[in-house]
């Protein structure tokens, strides 16, 4: 039974209060057992009686700041091949939907994944993954949608499912992102989305392939009603619904999340504030995704406006090929305290605990709570102001994930 002391400030991230209370504990300790946290408070109040075997399995944080394992809610993480090209063709004035409508953007990306075999996308995502977990991420919501035909669909989703079999990694969440754009095989919007209606989406949910299903809801991809068309079936099977919304423009995102009783409705970097109130009421999570605004180099979503409209921001980092080729979280955190104007307590607490219920993992992951999984990761900053603040490659000296080491010893 694992005992951590000297743990300079723990950010608890609990549930209660708003975004900027991270419950923070100075002086701490933490116990952990058998993966679950056990015990966590101020080292001169650790229980002396209770738990056995607290010799010899002492652990020293150094001092340093402890947070939880950080939740990436949005990533595309099994893809095949790269999009340099495109990054080139932006800087020289080209548009991500021009590009998308020329067959480029995710059609390139849908062509090189069709391409990629089972095995060959699970060692590259594999590979992501340990490198995530280094930056102390430990758990990652994964979509589909570079398949867009059963076959390749399910095989991105088997890659996730064998990855949510192997210890050590950070534990995936799979979402079915079937309607991502049209793939060529079909000229009409309508019938692609009756399609995966009547042959993908029922074999993905019987086989338990995905938890959540996603929309692009954009010019150039798929209107509203076309989405709720998806998502009713899909949440009829027990999927919950997500959205990508008002990327490029304010297409009614907020107020369809709202509508659909959506999870989470993401990037909303147009969303009017009609849309905002209605996802406050609805209580769907905004989910920020600063990097591939950066990358579009678009105009930001307003994380504070979000808030205080009465919603709750997540951050996440949307990593992909083309408007997110990176998986940084905490390079993340920091852009989206000065591009989404969140503070840094804020932007921690919605890649923890907002995160997690943004993919519905709040009863296990994103605090350090005592019931839920011991993955935490120790920071070199002696706070969290600084640490997000201070923007270096890599913060976090250690990473537990269910309370095993993360890396070499
Ligand atoms: O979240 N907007 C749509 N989908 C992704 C981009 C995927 C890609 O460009 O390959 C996003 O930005
Ligand atoms: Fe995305």
């Amino acid at each position: 039974m694992p005992v951590l002391r000297n743990i300079g400030s723990l950010a608890r991230c609990s549930a209660g209060g708003g975004q900027a209370d991270i419950h923070t504990v100075a002086g701490a300790a933490l116990i952990w057992d058998e993966g679950l946290i056990q015990w966590v408070g101020p080292e001169s109040e650790l229980p002396t009686e209770g738990y056995s075997g607290l010799k010899g399995a002492d652990l020293d944080a150094g001092g340093r700041l402890v947070i939880p394992g950080l939740v990436d809610c949005h990533t595309h993480l099994a893809f095949g091949g790269w999009r340099a090209e495109e990054f080139s063709l932006r800087a020289r004035g080209a548009s991500y939907l021009e590009i998308l409508e020329a067959g480029g953007g995710i059609r390139s990306t849908m062509r090189l994944t069709r391409d990629a075999s089972e095995d060959a996308l699970l060692s590259r995502s594999r590979a992501f993954l340990a490198e995530m977990a280094c930056l102390g991420v430990t758990t990652v919501e994964a979509k589909s949608g570079y398949g867009l035909n059963l076959e390749d669909e399910l095989k991105q989703l088997r890659v996730y499912r064998r990855l949510r079999e192997e210890d050590g990694l950070p534990r995936v969440v799979p979402t079915f992102l079937g309607a991502h754009v049209l793939p060529p095989e079909f000229q009409e919007a309508g019938a692609y989305i009756d399609y995966l209606i009547a042959e993908v989406l029922p074999v993905v949910a019987g086989g338990g392939l995905a938890e959540f299903c996603d929309v692009f809801v954009e010019d150039g991809a798929f209107d509203s009603a076309l989405a709720t068309q998806l998502l009713l079936a899909a949440q009829e099977l027990g999927l919950g619904a997500k959205l990508h919304v008002d990327q490029l423009g304010d297409g009614g995102g907020g107020e369809l999340a709202a509508r659909l009783g959506a999870v989470s409705a993401d990037h909303l970097e147009y969303t009017s504030e009609s849309g905002m109130r209605a996802m406050a009421s609805a209580g769907v999570v905004a989910v920020a995704l600063p990097i591939a605004t950066m990358y579009l180099r678009q105009r930001p979503m307003d994380g504070r406006a979000f808030l205080e409209a009465g919603c709750q921001v997540a951050v996440a980092t949307d990593f992909n090929p083309g408007s997110a080729p990176s998986y940084h979280l905490p390079l993340a955190l920091t852009m989206a305290c000065t591009m989404n104007r969140l503070t840094p307590s804020e932007a921690l607490k919605g890649a923890t605990q907002i995160a997690a219920k943004a993919i519905g993992r709040q009863g296990s992951s994103g605090s350090l709570d005592p019931g839920k999984r011991a993955d935490l990761a120790f920071i070199d900053a002696e706070s969290v102001d600084h640490w997000l603040y201070h923007f270096v490659p890599n913060a976090a000296h250690r990473v537990f994930i269910a309370g095993m080491p993360v890396g070499p010893e």
